[in-house]
């Protein structure tokens, strides 16, 4: 059971509700290793409005529906729905609860997820909101790195290179900073550092936090989360020119270090493709876990774990 209806931000996302999601997660894990499928969604339908791209997010929703043996109602672009005719969202969602128990939705514009949240009936899921967040991906990250450093306090994170724009490093950095003892450094082009509000809310919450335009590595950092330059969020096409290629994680810059690098994928110019056959590589580890994560989170929010 879980003490909201709807999520929406990482806000909501306390240590101690994440200590339970993790419980059932990995009850989860094993059920697909020892069942692949069990019957625990059989009677229940999940909408899935996906009206901004995605590969990742929008398959392990799937394949978690799929192992819990939901039925599925998709909608798959802006374009193929009434959104394109004009249609509101809070009346997309009037008619989508209508059709299924729960409803997961990704959407262009920030603040949508609260919009969709307050008009639904049914429980409902952000799965991305704009550059504002993403909080079941932040929730696969710090499962990732509870996996993989067995803790999520007292850690010294580095994120790049769009804390500006990045919906994952909000969500992300917000988690984390609800455990005591974290340090984070924010690294990228100057353009694109985090918003003096999102320093001040994280520095309130007690974290350490500086921003910097350039980090090594070496210097003990537990956590690199890397996400690419958000190239869609971009009001000015030649400040993303500009830097693409400037930000990029080397074999170099990673090899000898204990540092944990995760990023939510998809990576195209932020993480060179030798790093991938470090063993600190997580990335793709990292979108395995989004399945056994996104089962606990429906499963739960459906009152059925
Ligand atoms: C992220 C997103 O959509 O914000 N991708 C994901 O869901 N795994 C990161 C990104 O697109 O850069």
């Amino acid at each position: 059971m879980l003490p909201f209806d709807s999520l929406i931000s990482a806000k909501q996302l306390t240590p101690e509700i994440i200590q339970k999601m993790f419980v059932v997660t990995d009850t989860m894990a094993t059920n697909i290793k020892q069942h692949g499928r069990i019957d625990l969604l059989d009677d229940k339908v999940v909408a899935l409005l996906f009206f901004e791209a995605s590969s990742r997010t929008m398959m392990s929703f799937q394949s978690a529906a799929q192992r819990l043996k939901a039925g599925m109602v998709f909608a798959q672009s802006a374009t193929g729905t009434s959104l394109a005719k004009g249609e509101s969202i809070e009346d997309t969602i009037r008619m989508v609860e209508a059709y299924s128990d729960i409803i997961v939705m990704r959407h262009a514009m920030p603040g949508s997820a609260e919009i969709a949240a307050t008009t639904s009936c049914v429980p409902f899921i952000n799965a991305g909101d704009g550059g504002n967040e993403h909080p079941t991906q932040s929730l696969i990250d710090a499962y990732t790195i509870y996996k993989h450093k067995g803790r999520l306090d007292s850690l010294n994170v580095v994120f790049g290179y769009d804390s500006l724009q990045s919906r994952s490093i909000h969500s992300l950095s917000t988690l984390l900073s609800q455990y005591p003892n974290n340090r984070f450094t924010f690294t990228g082009p100057k353009e694109l550092e985090p918003s003096d509000a999102m320093l001040s809310e994280l520095e309130a919450a007690g974290v350490n936090v500086e921003v910097a335009s350039d980090v090594d590595l070496h210097d003990g950092y537990d956590i690199a989360y890397i996400n690419r330059l958000q190239e869609e969020r971009f009001s000015d096409a030649k400040l993303f020119e500009k830097n693409r290629r400037k930000y990029r994680l080397t074999h170099d810059k990673v090899v000898n270090t204990k540092c944990l690098i995760l990023d939510p994928l998809p990576r195209i110019d932020e993480i060179d493709t030798e790093v991938d056959t470090l063993e600190n590589a997580l990335y793709f580890k990292q979108a395995g876990y989004g399945v056994p994560v996104r089962m606990a989170l429906l499963a739960m929010l459906l009152n059925k774990a």
